[in-house]
């Protein structure tokens, strides 16, 4: 049987990303085009500056990934594309090109939420992940704990009261003067270092699946004030890898303890913050004590990119079939959940 391809496009945030994806799962292609050099002296993402961005490499990568997957547009037969959630003039850019194509083609649409994309990036390339399956999702702007009882069909057990997980990265990054984005950054410095600062402990909230970060970060901006004052040096290894513990501490206390509670087939981290060594070699070996299976996608599907997407969106189309082209950029689109 002819595959079903379906090609992805994700602009929600600062990454140019267009995918061919056969029969949701297998990546012929997957360009991804990164702002990151324009938008790190600002320290972050310049939403008006990230769209224009996008506005220009859109073409251009979309040919490439068609090119690297040998296919011409008339071979496509879905296009999947990032609704929601994230910054709104991006995502118009995206989904604007991804309906200019739909009407071209006469190919059906379908809108994707990303969050939803992060977890689909686990299932690329691994025929046997069949849900239940519990989830992690931690990226820039989320922290959620998701228990997806069936395709599409998802239970939300937690997320962030304040600060998302890789948010609380960034910014602890930025007052000890590590480079944007400080996920990455801190992973790095805190390689080898001593991790046991007092101050830090894990206060998250007993008894809940949701998360808090805010409190932690308000924390090590206080002690780094305190240190000033005294005239001390500030050790950056020391108070990166101890705030790297706490944070995967919070993360990994909650998500064993769903875990116990939520049958899966499988644990799965997600989003970009899936990307910290730290996470997943706790993660592991956890799960490994425990006898439960884990995944996290390659680095290169950790973070923003349109393999993920259109995964997604080929089970979304599955279930649910085309959105219609009135479909529009929804920048705080939320998880469609079910109670039960
Ligand atoms: O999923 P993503 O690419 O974009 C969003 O949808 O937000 O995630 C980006 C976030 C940033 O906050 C970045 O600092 C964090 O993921 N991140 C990491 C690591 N790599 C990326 N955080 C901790 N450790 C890492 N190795
Ligand atoms: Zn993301």
């Amino acid at each position: 049987m002819a595959e079903f391809l379906t090609l992805g496009i994700e602009t929600s945030c600062d990454e140019t990303s267009v995918a061919v994806v056969a029969d949701g799962r297998k990546i012929k292609s997957n360009l991804i085009a990164s702002q990151l050099d324009l938008h790190t002296k600002f320290g972050g993402v310049v939403p008006e500056l990230a769209a224009r961005c996008h506005l220009e490499t859109m073409l251009p990568v979309y040919r490439k990934a068609l090119a690297e997957a040998g296919v011409e547009l008339e071979a496509i037969d879905l296009i999947a594309v990032t609704q929601g959630p994230g910054l709104i003039g991006s995502l118009l850019v995206g989904i604007s090109f991804a309906k200019g194509l739909a009407l071209a083609g006469n190919i059906p649409l379908v809108g994707v939420n990303h969050i939803e994309g992060h977890i689909y990036a686990n299932i690329l390339e691994r025929p046997e992940l069949e849900p239940p399956l519990l989830c992690l999702t931690v990226s820039g702007g989320h922290t959620d704990l998701v228990y997806m009882k069936d395709w599409g069909r998802y239970q939300l057990l937690g997320s962030t009261r304040d600060d998302a997980a890789g948010e609380a990265f960034d910014k602890v990054a930025r007052v000890l003067g590590l480079e944007y984005p400080g996920g990455p950054a801190i992973d790095r410095i805190a390689k080898g270092a001593g991790d046991d600062l007092q101050f830090m402990q894990s206060k998250a909230m007993a008894g809940s699946y949701d998360f808090s970060f805010s409190g932690l970060k308000t924390a090590v901006i206080n002690y780094l004030n305190r240190l000033k004052q005294k005239g001390e040096t500030v050790d950056i290894p020391l108070v990166a890898a101890s705030f790297q513990r706490t944070v995967v501490e919070q993360l990994t206390d909650k998500l064993f303890r769903a875990a116990r509670e939520y049958p899966a087939n499988a644990l799965l981290l997600s989003g970009g913050v899936s990307a910290n060594s730290y996470l997943r070699e706790y993660c592991r070996r956890e799960a490994d004590r425990l006898g439960m299976k884990l995944y996290y996608p390659p680095l290169a599907l950790c973070t923003d990119n349109a393999a993920m997407i259109a995964a997604a969106g080929y089970y979304v189309y599955r279930s649910s079939g085309a959105s219609g082209l009135d479909l529009t950029a929804q920048p705080d689109l939320k998880l469609a959940v079910v109670e039960n």
